[in-house]
């Protein structure tokens, strides 16, 4: 999906159901606990971007650590969603803020962690590494994000039974999908993730100076997707 499309994606029914919709899946889940893990560099106090921070699905997690939070988004309606979680919370000391990210509003430096979450696989590999450059800018020290990889098929297969079932699995995914676009005029059609290659993620982050210091696997996606958080630090370039 580009950033124009995507910009309006999340509104109406869209941000009205969004938590409902994805809360009780066993990824959304193993996202809080992994996302948990990777703040446990943070001390108390420390600042936090959440860029986009949704409907605010982190919020909690940040009050109870004692961070300092600025949420960002591009939709006033998962911002109202957010504003609502705030309003629920006692003394979480955050801004919450309509926001581009790739025009981030804040100063160099100015967070000690920028955090992205969902967001990244929803743009191309340019979006990927403007996106990656923005929040770069504005963290002191850590970046945390998720990125899903497209798995190559000699990947898969090599990894017996369970991988040649996730390799049958996209090819039939992506018929299924082919087949839905053939027939559907393209302003109907459903948006679709980008799958990015683990390599040429690799290869944006070492270009950013954003050294790897810690990631966990998600999920490994039926459609023959490997799905990671990382906890990324600033090197200088
Ligand atoms: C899949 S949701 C992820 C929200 C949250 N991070 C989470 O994990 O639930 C994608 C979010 O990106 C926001 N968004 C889309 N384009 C954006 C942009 N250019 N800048 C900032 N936020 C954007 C949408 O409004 C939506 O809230």
């Amino acid at each position: 999906m580009d950033f124009q499309a995507l910009s309006t994606a999340y509104t109406g029914e869209a941000a009205a159901g969004y938590d409902a919709r994805r809360a009780p899946t066993t990824k959304w889940l193993t996202e809080d606990e992994t996302v948990r893990d990777l703040l446990r560099v943070l001390p108390p106090g420390a600042s936090v971007l959440d860029v986009p921070v949704g409907t605010g699905r982190f919020l909690e997690l940040y009050q109870e650590r004692g961070f300092k939070v600025a949420g960002r988004d591009i939709s006033p309606d998962m911002l109202r969603a957010a504003q609502g979680k705030l309003n629920e919370l006692d003394g979480l000391d955050c801004s919450l803020d309509l926001a581009d990210i790739r025009t981030i509003p804040e100063y160099d430096g100015q967070f000690d962690c920028a955090l992205s979450v969902r967001f990244l696989n929803w743009v191309d590999a340019r979006g990927l590494e403007d996106s990656l450059r923005e929040l770069r800018r504005v963290s002191k020290r850590y970046l945390i994000v998720g990125v899903r990889h497209w798995v190559p098929p000699r990947d898969l297969l090599l990894n017996g039974p369970k991988g040649l079932r996730r390799f049958l699995r996209r090819y039939l995914i992506d018929l299924r999908r082919s087949v839905r676009d053939w027939f559907t005029p393209r302003p109907l059609r459903k948006a679709r993730t980008n799958q990015h290659e683990r390599e040429v993620v690799l290869h944006t982050f070492s270009k950013l100076g954003l050294r790897i210091d810690a990631q966990h696997l998600v999920e490994h996606g039926r459609d023959g997707t490997d799905y990671f958080l990382y906890r990324l630090v600033k090197e200088t370039v």
